[in-house]
């Protein structure tokens, strides 16, 4: 199985969210921008949703990678498809129809994403890899940056990498939450290739330095 694309996405949560379009155009030599959709019911916490999404779009050229982090993914994501976002992902723990709500997204042009919490195990969802575009393996509990990585995931990664090896198809794992230049080798070694870095982009003094670095350190890692 050949190497998958080594990419990052860069979460805007910890940018200055009332400059948003500014803010993503420090981190255009990032792969991907993105962008965490939360509804204070899902996750204690609320950030912006669709109308907002949309306008960024005509702002940027950077494709969006769009995080729900919302109840009822299957009545609202698939206007997050629509307006034009490359990859939309919804949370395993908050769909009823997964496989429905994947194809609806890939009918619109999104990749179709599915979210793992910490505790959600990914062996349910092995058999219908087939119908996703990517993994999303939390680590953290999500709703919020700046949280430490949880290690003890990366079993989680590694089985799903082992999996889409024997289907293989181009299928993503992304993981999200405390990636920083410390832990990214490790999530890279164990078969992610999607990397969303929010607080270590956008806290350091140069986020397209450290949006480097990272991917540096990704691909050292995949290449050991
Ligand atoms: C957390 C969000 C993440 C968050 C990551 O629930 O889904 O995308 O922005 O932030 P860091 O990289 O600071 O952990
Ligand atoms: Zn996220």
């Amino acid at each position: 199985m050949p190497t998958p694309p080594i990419l990052i996405s860069p979460s805007v949560l910890d940018s200055d969210l009332s400059r948003l379009s500014e803010e993503v155009e420090r981190i255009t030599s990032a792969d991907l921008v993105h962008l965490d959709i939360m509804d204070n019911h899902f996750v204690p916490n609320l950030t912006f949703g669709l109308p907002v999404v949309q306008r960024l779009l005509e702002h940027t050229s950077m494709r969006a990678d769009v995080h729900l982090m919302i109840e009822n993914p299957d009545t609202w994501a698939p206007a997050y498809a629509e307006a034009g976002a490359a990859s939309v992902t919804f949370h395993a723990e908050a769909s009823r129809a997964p496989v429905k709500l994947a194809r609806e997204l890939r009918a619109k042009g999104a990749r179709a994403g599915i979210a793992l919490r910490p505790a959600t195990g990914v062996e349910p969802f092995l058999d219908l890899l087939p119908e996703l575009d990517m993994v999303l393996v939390m680590t953290v509990e999500p709703g919020f940056g700046g949280q430490a990585f949880i290690d003890g995931v990366l079993p989680k990664i590694r089985r799903a990498r082992a999996a889409i090896d024997e289907l293989d198809a181009d299928i993503w794992i992304q993981v999200d939450g405390g990636v920083t230049r410390e832990t990214i080798g490790r999530a890279a070694s164990a078969g992610a290739n999607v990397f969303v870095a929010g607080s270590a982009v956008y806290r350091a003094e140069d986020p397209a330095a450290e949006i480097a670095s990272l991917r540096e350190l990704a691909l050292a890692a995949w290449s050991a």
